[in-house]
């Protein structure tokens, strides 16, 4: 499975490269975004990833964690990460303002396999904030629209509240070809989505699962509904890929924190295959 455009390569596996904050956006009361610039220009400049990788993002004096890159992969400004603030590292990188320096390693990982998917149908699947990972995707497809075929967009949240990027949704339903369904579990007044479970959705998405490429990202429940009812749907295993979250601090392989049966999901992940994943998920402490 390929996982790098031309050029890419991780920084290394060493020490994280200084970057600094050019942008930070508040999403909701607990997500935000920050958008990066590493501080050696000639890594900036060489700076590529494939949809789908990730960073190691290090807070100085508290720690590093592993967030999936959200920027367009053509665009060279910033490198882009949206990241809840659950935890320690996480609350302490939502304090960042512009101007502020953090470590950055990467990219890791194999991203989707988009440069397979020429011709056929893209049907992104996301829950929570599993669509940031699948927005890269989205631009990749954008600026190549002729190589591919219908893309349709499908997002959950628990709540309405909990939905970002609401003006983007409502740019990329204008779009040809392009269909963008939204579901909250829990509505709220005004939300003109759907109000029920996201797999309620599948029956509105027009794709032809003979040619359909399905891509998943959110809670592991949530995928594993989201696969059988896909594979009901006819759309062969082989056309399912789904990415991972597992505890990391090497991100290469090494240390064995995000071992997931025979894999490293660091090395040999995010993105997965779902036929090579689907025996695992089901068990809990893999
Ligand atoms: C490949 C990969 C890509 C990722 N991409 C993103 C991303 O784009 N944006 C993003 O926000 N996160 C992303 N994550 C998850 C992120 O790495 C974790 O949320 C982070 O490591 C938490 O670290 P912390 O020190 O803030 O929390 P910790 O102090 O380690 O955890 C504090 C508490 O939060 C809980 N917690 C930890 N992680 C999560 C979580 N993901 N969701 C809910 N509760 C959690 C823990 O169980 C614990 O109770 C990604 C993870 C992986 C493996
Ligand atoms: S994080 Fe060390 S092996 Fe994956």
């Amino acid at each position: 499975m390929p996982s790098c455009p031309p050029g890419c390569k991780p920084i290394d596996a060493g020490p994280p490269h200084a970057a600094t904050v050019v942008a930070r956006t508040q999403e909701s009361p607990t997500i935000f975004t920050l958008q990066l610039r590493l501080d050696d220009a000639a890594a900036q400049a060489g700076y590529r990833f494939a949809p789908g990788q990730f960073n190691m993002l290090y807070l100085f004096g508290v720690g590093e964690v592993p967030i999936s890159i959200m920027s367009d992969p053509d665009a060279r400004e910033g490198i882009g990460h949206t990241i809840r603030a659950v935890g320690r590292v996480t609350r302490g990188l939502a304090a960042l303002q512009p101007g502020d320096k953090l470590g950055l390693r990467g990219p890791f990982g194999r991203g989707w396999p988009l440069q397979e998917m020429g011709g056929r149908d893209v049907v992104l699947v996301t829950g929570g904030l599993g669509c940031a990972p699948a927005v890269s995707v989205i631009h990749y497809v954008l600026r190549r629209r002729e190589r591919f075929g219908k893309l349709v967009v499908i997002q959950g949240v628990k709540h309405a509240d909990d939905l970002i990027w609401r003006e983007q949704y409502d740019r990329w339903a204008k779009l040809p070809d392009t269909q963008v369904l939204v579901a909250a579990d829990e509505g709220a007044a005004l939300w003109p989505w759907h109000v029920g479970r996201v797999t309620e959705l599948f029956d509105l998405a027009q794709f032809n699962p003979a040619r359909a490429v399905a891509m998943m990202c959110g809670p592991e429940g949530m995928m594993r509904v989201t696969a059988e009812q896909l594979l009901a749907r006819r759309l062969p295993e082989s056309s399912l890929y789904l990415s991972m979250e597992r505890n990391m601090q090497c991100a290469v392989g090494r240390c064995g924190h995000c071992q997931f049966g025979g894999a490293f999901v660091c090395r040999d992940g995010p993105v997965f295959n779902w036929g090579d994943v689907k025996a695992l998920l089901p068990h809990r402490g893999f």
